[in-house]
């Protein structure tokens, strides 16, 4: 296990580009299963989740290569319906392999997904939907068993408004699974994410015919087959927002390059209301520093786009907790996701839980470095962050959540003139407060391919 030592309050300043977005590219990957033919992915990040997913498509049978960002994927050889236990807890977005697989060989057999150190995470809408198109499906031992009874899954209108709103991974899941459908299919309540626009835009680049996508509704008209198609995916608007908060939070001055201005819409507003001066200064490119104006405290709910992003809740909250006066933050999509408040806390920052899925947080003239944890990868982001701007040397263990969704992030930071290493951690490691580390996390880790070799799967 590997931890960042960061000496901090040294102010960012230069460039950073930014990488192709995580969360657009995993459901494209798992499309790209969907085609007759090759699909070629540019801007694909070399993450944790990427090579993860990746692993997992060649288990099913297609070929992959990786190199430069560039993504290859023929699915010509899938021969397995199947994805294992083993996948599925090191990633929850192996979920999004069950709608190709559905809408394309007719059957699947995927391991539910376990619990999620950012609280409950169902898949109930995702089967729902697959109900709704047609899909008979069942659960046994832990898996969730789908057949289509008919050669193709059959168009219908249907609804994934949850008890807590809509979801991305369903609304990206039925869409795929739609597309070979027979008939057209409305998805009403469908989330609005960028991430869903992205992916409606690949499959249409393959065939499919979809619209709506960027509105609650979308309709897709089932076609027989969808080929091979080439795609460049967006930067990362989550990465864009984790590099301008800890500009602010170190009075530093960095251009972000590659940003998609619409997909930070609602991040840049509450920069704005902060205090932030945000210039951009080419037609992607953001620069970001502190303007002369005090800083203000704010009020921020998190909630499906295009609201606050639950993604920036942790390093926001670094922000609010380094701003002078009382800031409130409502996380109505995770309402458990304050893992990072236990050790923001460790750094200094004055944070409260009044109650369960709202933060107080009081401002605090400057944060202290200390030995805390990652616990997930967004909270690793603002215990980075916080690092960043603190006072003196932090540690940050249990990195490989970080590493799941930044990529290159050492570097990146190295190259703003953050002091930042990756130190190995001796079981027996005092840290920098004497206290021995015991780590006790190891979900997160690369998938073996051997071990992969070993877990036979259904042949389709
Ligand atoms: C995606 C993002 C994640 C982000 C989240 C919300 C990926 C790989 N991950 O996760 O980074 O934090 O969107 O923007 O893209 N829900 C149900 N039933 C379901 C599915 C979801 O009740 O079947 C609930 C969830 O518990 C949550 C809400 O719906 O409260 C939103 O979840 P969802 O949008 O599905 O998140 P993911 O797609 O898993």
């Amino acid at each position: 296990m590997d931890m960042y030592q960061i000496e901090g309050a040294k102010s960012l300043r230069g460039d950073v580009p930014l990488s192709g977005s995580k969360n657009a590219c995993l459901p494209i990957i798992t499309a790209a299963l969907l085609g007759e033919g090759p699909s070629t992915i540019h801007g694909v990040p070399d993450l944790f989740d990427i090579r993860n997913l990746r692993l997992l498509v060649e288990h099913l049978g297609a070929s992959v290569e990786f190199s430069d960002g560039t993504l290859t994927i023929d699915p010509a050889g899938v021969n397995r319906d199947y994805v294992p236990y083993d996948m599925m807890c090191r990633m929850r977005a192996s979920f999004y392999a069950m709608g190709p697989l559905l809408a394309r060989y007719g059957r699947a057999k995927v391991s539910l997904p376990g619990g999620c150190a950012i609280g409950d995470r169902p898949v109930d809408l995702h089967t729902r939907g697959f109900q709704d198109l047609g899909a008979q499906l069942g659960e046994s031992n832990g898996y969730i068993v789908a057949r289509s009874p008919g050669k193709r899954l059959k168009g219908s209108r249907l609804s994934l408004l949850g008890s807590n709103g809509t979801s991305v991974g369903a609304t990206c899941n039925v869409m795929m699974a739609a597309t070979l459908a027979e008939g057209v299919t409305l998805i009403d309540d469908a989330a609005r994410e960028p991430d869903v626009v992205e992916l409606a835009a690949f499959l249409r680049a393959m065939g499919a015919r979809i619209s709506g996508e960027g509105t609650s509704t979308i309709r897709i008209e089932g076609v027989e087959k969808l080929h091979g198609a080439e795609w460049t995916v967006c930067t990362d608007r989550i990465e864009a927002a984790t590099f301008a908060i800890a500009a602010l939070v170190t009075h530093g001055d960095v251009v972000l390059r590659g940003a998609v201005r619409p997909h930070l819409y609602s991040t840049l507003l509450a920069l704005d209301l902060w205090g932030a001066e945000l210039t951009w200064v080419g037609e992607n490119d953001l620069r970001v520093r502190r303007s002369r104006h005090a800083k203000h405290p704010l009020q921020v709910v998190t909630e499906p786009w295009p609201g606050f992003p639950t993604d920036v809740q942790s390093q926001l909250t670094v922000l609010l907790a380094l701003t002078p006066g009382e800031s409130y933050i409502r996380e109505t999509i995770y309402p458990e996701r304050f893992k990072h408040v236990h050790e923001l806390k460790r750094l200094g920052a004055k944070i409260s839980v009044p109650e369960k899925g709202r933060i107080q947080i009081t401002g605090v003239p400057a944060l202290r470095g200390a030995v805390v944890k990652a616990t997930d990868l967004r909270a690793g982001a603002a215990l980075v962050t916080a690092a960043l701007a603190a006072h003196g040397t932090s540690q940050i263990r249990d990195i490989e959540h970080i590493s799941r969704g930044y990529e290159n992030l050492e570097q990146k930071l190295i190259d703003l003139g953050a002091g930042i290493c990756t130190l190995p951690v001796a079981d027996s490691d005092p840290g920098l407060d004497g206290h021995t580390h015991h780590d006790t996390n190891d979900a997160v880790s690369q998938a073996d391919p051997s071990e992969l070799e070993t877990l036979a799967g259904d042949v389709v």
